[in-house]
C-alpha cells in the first residue's frame, strides 16, 4: 500500500479525499470533534503540497435520499475555522461536475462534496459514479479507516480508477491495530455495545473462537434478551437475529468463549427520562432499556479485572442523554484504573465510543483509541477491508 506521505511531485494535484466526518450532530451543532481534528495533519500535508482537495464523507445513513438534517455544512463550517481557510460546500449534482468547473478561483484550496450519501450510487460501489467521481480528480487517497469496511463508491471502485493512496490516518490505525492483533495477551475481552445492531451482530460469532469474553451491551444486547425470552419493552432492536443468536450461543460452548449480557437494566419510558433501576422480569412493555444496571457492570468490572486485553466498540447505553451513561463511564473508569497499573492492555474504537470518552475527558488514558467502531471489529476478525483491498 502507497502512502501519500511518500510521494513528490503534488504541486496542483487535484487530490480526491475520502475522509470520514461521519460525527454526532445534535440540532445541527457537532457534540465530538475527534473524527475532525484526526484528520487535520492529512489536510495540512496536502495544503502545504500545494494540492487542491476534494473532500468526500458521509454523515449518517441517509439512504441514497437528500436530507438537509444530514448536510455535511456543519462540519465544513467546523473545518473552516480549524484550518482558518475558505472551504466551499458544493451541493450540485455530482454528475453535472467537471473537473475544470472546481477550484476556478485559483486561491481556493479545498472543496467539499455534500455528503456522498444522497447518491443511492455510494453504497451500490456503483462503477459509473465511481467514474465520475474519478474524473474530478488526478489521485485519490483514503484517510478513513473507519469507513474501510464498507465497500462503497468512494471508498472502495474509486482506488480502482485513480492512483490511490492511503493517508496519514489510515496508516496510524492500521498499524497500530496490526500491533495489538498480533501482540495480544490473553484472557483477551470484547466489549460490544452502540446501537448499529445489524452492523455487529454477524461479527460477534467470528470473533468467539479469538476471545474469551465477550460482552454484549447496547442495543445488541436487546435482541439477545428477547431471544432468552425477556420483555424488553419499546427497546431498540433487530428483527430476524435469532438464528444469528442461536449461532453465538453454539460457538460459544464450541470455543469456551463466554458470552455476558445484562441481567439487570436502567429503563425510561422515554429517551429523555430519568433512569429506574430494573430486574429483568420488571421490565414493562412501554420500557426503554436505555443502559445497564449495577449488577450488570459489577460483573463486568470483575470480568475486566481478570483479563490482560480488553477491547471496547460502542456504548453500553443511551450516553446523549446523561442520566443513562453511567454503565459506559463505569466500564471506561474501570479499564482506565487497570490499564493505569499496566495490569491490562487496552484498545477503544468508534465514533460514539470516543463521544462517551471524552465526556469525562478520558480519551487519552488508553493505549490506543481508534476512530473506527464496525472497521475495527471487522478488522479484529481478520478480515480484508474492502477500502484497504482497494489500496493493496
Ligand atoms: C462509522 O461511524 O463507523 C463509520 O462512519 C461508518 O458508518 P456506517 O456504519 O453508517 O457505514
Amino acid at each position: 500500500m502507497k502512502n501519500i506521505k511518500d510521494q513528490e511531485n503534488l504541486n496542483q494535484k487535484k487530490v480526491l479525499l475520502r475522509l470520514d466526518l461521519n460525527v454526532p450532530i445534535k440540532n445541527g451543532k457537532i457534540t465530538d470533534q475527534t473524527r475532525i481534528d484526526k484528520i487535520l495533519p492529512v489536510i495540512d500535508f496536502l495544503l502545504k503540497k500545494k494540492c487542491k482537495i476534494i473532500v468526500i464523507s458521509h454523515v449518517g445513513r441517509p439512504k441514497g435520499k437528500i436530507n438537509n438534517d444530514l448536510s455535511l455544512k456543519p462540519i465544513c463550517e467546523n473545518l473552516k475555522k480549524k484550518i482558518k481557510k475558505e472551504i466551499t460546500l458544493i451541493k450540485e449534482d455530482i454528475f453535472k461536475l467537471k473537473k475544470e468547473d472546481l477550484f476556478q478561483n485559483t486561491e481556493n484550496e479545498i472543496i467539499f462534496l455534500e455528503n456522498i450519501r444522497f447518491y443511492e450510487q455510494e453504497e451500490k460501489n456503483d462503477l459509473d459514479f465511481s467514474k465520475q467521481l474519478a474524473k474530478l480528480a488526478d489521485i485519490f487517497v483514503n484517510d478513513a479507516f473507519s469507513c474501510s469496511h464498507r465497500a462503497h463508491a468512494s471508498v472502495s471502485k474509486v482506488a480502482e480508477l485513480l492512483p490511490s493512496y492511503a493517508g496519514l490516518q489510515l496508516e496510524t490505525e492500521l498499524n497500530a491495530l496490526k500491533k495489538v492483533t498480533t501482540e495480544i495477551k490473553k484472557p483477551i475481552t470484547c466489549i460490544i455495545g452502540g446501537s448499529k445492531i445489524s452492523t455487529k451482530i454477524g461479527v460477534i460469532k467470528n470473533l468467539i473462537p479469538k476471545f474469551d469474553n465477550i460482552i454484549v451491551v447496547g442495543g445488541m444486547a436487546n435482541n439477545i434478551l428477547k431471544y432468552k425470552g425477556n420483555q424488553i419493552g419499546k427497546s431498540i432492536r433487530e428483527d430476524n437475529c435469532e438464528s444469528i443468536i442461536d449461532d453465538i450461543f453454539k460457538a460459544s460452548k464450541t470455543h469456551s468463549c463466554s458470552i455476558i449480557y445484562p441481567h439487570d437494566v436502567r429503563v425510561g419510558k422515554s429517551i429523555e427520562d430519568s433512569p429506574q433501576i430494573k430486574e429483568l422480569k420488571e421490565i414493562e412493555v412501554d420500557d426503554f432499556i436505555l443502559d445497564i444496571g449495577p449488577k450488570t457492570i459489577n460483573n463486568i468490572k470483575n470480568i475486566i479485572e481478570n483479563s490482560k486485553t480488553v477491547l471496547w466498540n460502542g456504548p453500553a447505553g443511551y450516553f446523549e442523554n446523561k442520566n443513562f451513561a453511567n454503565g459506559s463511564y463505569e466500564i471506561a473508569k474501570k479499564i482506565i484504573k487497570h490499564n493505569k497499573n499496566n495490569s491490562i492492555y487496552s484498545v477503544v474504537g468508534g465514533g460514539d465510543t470516543i463521544a462517551v470518552l471524552n465526556q469525562i475527558n478520558a480519551i487519552n488514558e488508553f493505549n490506543f483509541v481508534s476512530t473506527a467502531g464496525g472497521a475495527f471489529l471487522e478488522y479484529l476478525e481478520g478480515k480484508e477491508l474492502p477500502g484497504i483491498k482497494a489500496l493493496n
